[in-house]
């Protein structure tokens, strides 16, 4: 590390390191890790255009999913590799034949795979989850690196827990890892537990004392359950990592993984510290955080650092009149790097086909001559009700879009009477196209008229949702602003996520609410799956060659 400050407090594009810098190799798992995780499921078209988002924005690897977890985890692993040619694609499997050899088919059609490789190596796993001594979890690592490496040239081993395992122990299993041909050595902190210095001193441990530490690379993996997994990250390169596995967002199991966006934006505004590197065009932060919240039904908090809605704003007149007299006096960095406030051409009435396409791929979607036209269709109706369009209107109406897939419940109508004459109550009607192409009323009172919209969705849809969070937010400007109406649930002991985007709040309530309905729908429709972290079912059964 450099004892360098950043030059004279100005903003992130003058801190230019005074040696040549190292490249960190951005490893994304927001379609694995973050997707596996409570109230983030993606559909896999919703897959497939993030992956192209990912690609574009610069990361070096996608892990686009877990191939043995469900059918539908390998096609989207399958569609991906197939598709998004720009990043290496990795799939994740335990070390079991059955895993590998399902990771294996998934990405055949890619052009750089990688093979992810893992095993609990911590004593609380070994004895509780896995049932195997030491001896037993260094042979199983060894059989499925090479099981990996037989057929796929990029594996990568991880040992899960290792913030939690015997230092001695990781080191003769990275040893062992290595010889058997894994060329990225992951060390995960699966349950947020480690602080700066510790992980720092562990990288450097490992790196002096694994044998073959100088050919590979190693990686770290970090939650943030103590809200550490940035901090985490980025001590972990000071020891020596040159991979960080990372997610938009920060989504992932329980509270979550690094957060992609800050951890990159630490790397370059403090780029004369760290002297590292990564690929990744920060000007596409923003558009790919917003995709995937939109995609999620997720919202990113509103204090969120980079990407979240005040990360820019500057209310304190304090600080106001500092930022008119120099934008350094309080901000390390220009929002358009980051990708808020692009100077685009306004969309309106007028734009063609043509410009909508350009902008569509601009943002990420990939789409057919049919998918395109029904998006064209939609921005014409949006156009006629509003002055001008913005990305995040395009890309509320491209997200509704989903080529090859049963619409399921759709709004066709709908009122809502409120007030406070006396003796009134909130009353909510709703018309509804059913899955079955059907045609469904209801009608509903409540105490306010979200309540009362939301018992008729119920009663409409049969569904009873019970509601947990409720926000509203305005995803563009001016009078003709789309309001984003997110929503979150309980179904079952399931946790959703919903959102929906209008010129009128209470419509994006009615589709937000329909959002959750569907993502209800499509689950009980899938298989169920398997979670990257529960134990092999077989987990004593021997890694056949
Ligand atoms: O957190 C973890 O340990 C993981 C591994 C499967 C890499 O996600
Ligand atoms: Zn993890």
């Amino acid at each position: 590390m450099n004892s360098n400050h950043a030059s004279g407090g100005n903003a992130v594009e003058d801190d230019v390191a005074a040696v040549p810098v190292a490249p960190i190799r951005i490893f994304d798992t927001t379609l694995r890790d973050g997707e596996q995780s409570p109230g983030c499921s993606l559909r896999p078209r919703q897959k497939l255009t993030l992956a192209h988002a990912l690609a574009e924005l610069g990361v070096d690897v996608i892990e686009a999913g877990f191939a043995a977890s469900s059918a539908a985890d390998a096609e989207g692993i399958r569609t991906i590799a197939r598709e998004v040619r720009e990043a290496s694609i990795c799939s994740l499997a335990r070390c079991h034949t059955g895993d590998i050899e399902a990771a294996v088919r998934a990405l055949e059609p890619a052009a750089n795979p990688r093979l992810h490789v893992f095993i609990s190596t911590s004593p609380l796993h070994r004895e509780h989850k896995l049932g195997l001594d030491k001896a037993q979890v260094l042979a199983r690592a060894v059989e499925g690196v090479t099981l990996a490496r037989r057929h796929i040239a990029d594996v990568e081993f991880s040992a899960e827990d290792a913030l939690r395992t015997e230092p001695e122990f990781l080191v003769q299993i990275f040893d062992a890892a290595i010889a058997a041909g894994a060329s990225t050595i992951n060390v995960p902190d699966t349950v947020g537990y480690t602080t700066p210095a510790e992980i720092r001193a562990l990288f450097e441990y490992l790196r002096r004392h694994v044998r073959g530490a100088d050919g590979v690379v190693f990686s770290s993996h970090c939650h943030d359950d103590l809200g550490l997994a940035v901090a985490n990250s980025l001590a972990a390169i000071e020891g020596g990592a040159r991979q960080v596995e990372c997610t938009i967002n920060g989504i992932g199991e329980r509270a979550g993984n690094c957060a992609l966006e800050e951890l990159v934006m630490a790397l370059k505004v403090r780029r004369a510290w760290f002297n590292v590197d990564t690929r990744i065009d920060t000007t596409r932060l923003v558009p790919t955080s917003r995709l995937l919240a939109r995609s999620t039904g997720m919202a990113v908090q509103r204090n969120k650092a980079i990407v979240g809605a005040n990360a820019f704003a500057h209310e304190a007149g304090i600080h106001q009149h500092g930022m008119l007299k120099h934008r350094g006096t309080y901000e390390i960095m220009h929002p358009e790097s980051v990708g808020w406030m692009r100077s685009h051409m306004v969309l309106g009435r007028h734009s063609g086909r043509h410009a909508i396409n350009d902008r569509l791929t601009e943002l990420g979607f990939g789409f057919d001559e049919v998918a395109t036209e029904r998006v064209f269709a939609a921005f014409k109706a949006l156009a006629e009700k509003k002055r001008e369009v913005f990305d995040a209107d395009l890309e509320a109406i491209a997200l509704g879009i989903e080529p090859g897939l049963s619409r399921g419940w759709q709004l066709v109508r709908w009122t809502v009477h409120t007030g406070t004459a006396q003796g009134s109550m909130p009353t909510a009607s709703v018309e509804l196209c059913a899955p079955d192409g059907s045609a469904v009323c209801e009608a509903a009172v409540g105490d306010g008229p979200v309540h009362a919209l939301c018992h008729a969705l119920s009663r409409a849809t049969g569904l009873a949702l019970e509601l947990d969070s409720y926000q509203v937010q305005s995803v563009t400007t001016g009078e003709d602003a789309q309001g984003q109406a997110t929503l979150s649930a309980h179904f079952n002991g399931e946790e959703l996520n919903g959102s929906g985007t209008s010129t009128d709040i209470l419509e994006a309530t009615a589709m937000a609410w329909l959002d959750m309905a569907n993502r209800c729908l499509r689950a009980s429709q899938n298989a169920p799956r398997i979670n990257a972290t529960e134990p092999l079912p077989e987990a004593t059964a021997p890694v056949a060659a």
